[in-house]
Formats: structure tokens, sequence, C-alpha cells
């Protein structure tokens, strides 16, 4: 049968060929590989595509890639032209002998459970520029392939890439602002992309030694110093973040009050019943406690990007008083998937007898799409909270 291809023109810089290299670099499912490879084909997976692949994903992980992905990705490749009864370029017949051989000769990944993702944040066209964000941000991440060791810290969670797509869609809120991602930073994918939007301060925190070790190495690959374990106030370098270890049971009240953040935020933690009492004090104690000097929210201008849409879920005064206290008092934003609504209600329960107000704001910002080519992640599954202390303090 005779396919109409309308095939685009190759340019790696350009979509959809841009989003199928930040795909292969950020380790997305070969369906996904392979669904933005027949895009760029028109429909089909031609030899201006194989090429394409060839050189601009396989040669350029020079060797380094992670041997089993690249093995695989090549394998469907391979199998879904030839079924296709069309012509497998030579290049790609070497690739994936080379990529064989060397999982035969090699370690076979015994134990190598380490990868590193690259996250390509792409600038989406409707965004306006409001600080110097490059076209393309790239954050290459030291992860882990199995969450299911007990490795939560080391994995991306979609939280994660929903809250720095909302850094990066409002950077003018965390600008200048003393921020700490205290609550379970994992990976640091969203401290690094805080570092990317001027902030006076950026600390990162997690309870898991091991996960902490390797946010120190995510920080590194990333260009960016750290400082351990220090409570020192005043950061020089914007490219410097402190790093602490803090599991919320244990965390001191007066160690807490002595970091002032401005902001606090969360990506994916709220999930143990047993943690939320703790989780909760840790988020009272920094909402309680009067803003750092050198922040006069005053100065920020534009406050919350408003997608211009009515939330019903919020009354209109409830959201006003948010975006207030935003101004005057720290506020925290939490993003989450609420995979168990009983342990979401016991955390609402908390923070209530906490005289903290929680509101849902998911519909209330604007978040740009920052991550197209992204077919694992559903940012729609993720909400944000906003959340401030009501008591008179
Ligand atoms: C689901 S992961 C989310 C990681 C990261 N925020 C992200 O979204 O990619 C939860 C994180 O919270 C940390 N965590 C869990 N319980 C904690 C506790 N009691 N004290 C401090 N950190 C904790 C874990 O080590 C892990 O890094």
């Amino acid at each position: 049968m005779m396919v109409d291809v309308q095939e685009q023109e190759a340019d790696a810089s350009r979509p959809p060929w841009l989003h199928l290299v930040s795909a292969f670099l950020a380790m997305e499912p070969s369906h996904s590989l392979l669904s933005l490879s027949r895009e760029c084909g028109g429909g089909a997976i031609t030899e201006t595509v194989q090429n394409f692949i060839s050189e601009q994903c396989i040669s350029q992980s020079e060797g380094k890639g992670h041997t089993p992905y690249i093995k695989s990705f090549l394998k469907k490749l391979i199998l879904e032209i030839e079924s296709a009864n069309a012509v497998v370029v030579d290049q790609l017949y070497e690739q994936f002998s080379f990529y064989m051989a060397s999982l035969k000769d090699g370690d076979l990944a015994k134990g190598d459970s380490r990868i590193i993702r690259k996250i390509s944040f792409l600038q989406p066209t409707d965004y306006i520029e409001v600080c110097h964000f490059p076209r393309k941000l790239i954050v290459p991440l030291n992860c882990s392939l199995n969450m299911l060791e007990g490795d939560t810290g080391c994995a991306i969670w979609p939280s994660s890439l929903f809250l720095s797509e909302f850094i990066l869609s409002c950077p003018e809120l965390f600008s200048m602002k003393s921020c700490f991602e205290q609550l379970g930073s994992g990976v640091g994918l969203v401290g690094i992309c805080l570092t990317h939007v001027k902030p006076s301060k950026v600390t990162l925190s997690d309870g898991d030694l091991s996960t902490l070790a390797n946010l120190k190495l995510n920080l590194e690959l990333n260009h960016r110093s750290t400082r351990f374990g220090s409570s020192e106030s005043v950061v020089e370098d914007p490219c410097k973040v402190e790093c602490l270890h803090l599991p919320w049971e244990s965390a001191v009240e007066s160690d807490l009050r002595d970091l002032k953040p401005d902001i606090v935020l969360g990506a994916d933690v709220i999930y143990d019943p047993q943690c939320i009492s703790h989780l909760v004090r840790v988020i009272t104690t920094f909402l309680t406690t009067k803003m750092s000097n050198h922040s006069h929210r005053e100065e920020t201008k534009g406050s919350i990007v408003s997608n211009g849409r009515v939330n019903g879920d919020i009354p209109n005064n409830k959201y006003k008083e948010f975006l207030l206290a935003s101004r005057t008092q720290p506020i925290a934003y939490i993003a989450s998937v609420i995979r168990n609504i009983d342990t979401y209600d016991y955390f609402l329960m908390v923070a209530q007898q906490a005289n903290l107000a929680v509101l849902d704001i998911t519909q209330n910002v604007k978040i740009f799409n920052f991550l197209p080519y992204m077919q694992s992640y559903q940012g729609s599954s993720v909400k944000l909270l906003g959340i401030y202390s009501s008591s008179d303090n």
C-alpha cells in the first residue's frame, strides 16, 4: 500500500526532530521514541529519520549511553521498519550489532541500576520571556532505574516535573526570594530549576542520606556548587546550593526557624500517612516564621501568572487571601499526585488542625508546557497546592 509521506526537513533544533532528540536524552520509553520518529517521517520511519536517529541520538551518546536502553530501542526500531517492508539503513544495523556485543562483553547492567536522564526544558512558543531563560535548558540527572528498592528519592517524580514547569513559568515569583525545597528534594530537579530563576538563596534537603549523596552528585553534574550542613544564611554565589540532611521526624524547631525561607516547595511528599504529622509540623514551623529581611514581597509585581480562568473549587476571596499572604508571609507550594485519597484527606485534616490554609490552585495558575516531547508525563495528574498559615502570629 502506498503511504502518502509528508516528511519534514530534518532539523535537530526544531520540532518534531527536537522532540525526538529530547525524548531520547530523557530516556523516554521506546514506544514514545517510535511515535515521535513516525511524526518526523510524516507517518513512516523513513531513511532520513533513520539517519537522523543514528547521527543525532545514537552516535551523539558516544558509547556512554545506557546500553540496555539503546539496545532495546534499536531492536524495536529495526523490527518496526522491517515489518513495514522498508529498508533499514546500514548504520542502524551496525550500531545495533555494536550494542549487542557490548552487552555481552560488558557487565550487562549487573546491578547497574543508575542512569543519567537528561531532561530538556524547551521554551514554549507562547512563553513570554520574563528572565534570561535559554531556549533550551538541559538538566542531567543521575537517577535510579529501580524505584521498588526503596530508592524513592532517586527517581524523577511527575510532581517535580510539574513544579519545575511552574517555576520556569513564573520566574518572577522566585527571583530574589529565599527558596527552600526542604520537603524531600530527591534527585534535585526542582532545586536545579530554581537556580535558573535568580533566587537569593536555595536550600535543599532530604531525610535519606543516600538520596542526599545522589542529590549532591546531580548538583555537580549541573555545575552547581554545594555547601553541606551549614546554617549560615548568606550565599553569595547564586549558583551555590545548600544541602541539608533533614528528616522531618527529628527536625529541631529552632534550626528550622533559623532558615527563614520565603517560599517552601515540595514535590510528591504527601504519600506516607506515618510521616504526615511530622511533615505538617515542619511546614507549619516555616510558615509561621517571619520572612528573611532581604525579601520584600511588595517588590513582586506580577505575582502568580493567572490563566484568566475562574476556579470553581476555590472561593474567589480565598484565592485573593492566598495572593495577599504571598506578599506578606512565607508560603508553600506543594505539588502532588493524589494516589490515595485517604492519605491526602488526612494531610488536609492535620494541616487544618495546624491552622494552615491549603488551597488547590492548579486551575488558577498558567503553567507553560516545557516538556512537549515527554509522553510518559501527564501534568494533568498533578495538583498544585498553595499553603499559608492562617493563624495570627
Ligand atoms: C516520592 S520522593 C519525591 C522526591 C522529589 N521531591 C521528586 O518529586 O522527584 C519523596 C522524597 O521525600 C523524602 N522523604 C520521605 N520521607 C521523609 C522524611 N520523613 N523526612 C525527610 N525526607 C523524607 C524521600 O527520601 C524522597 O526523596
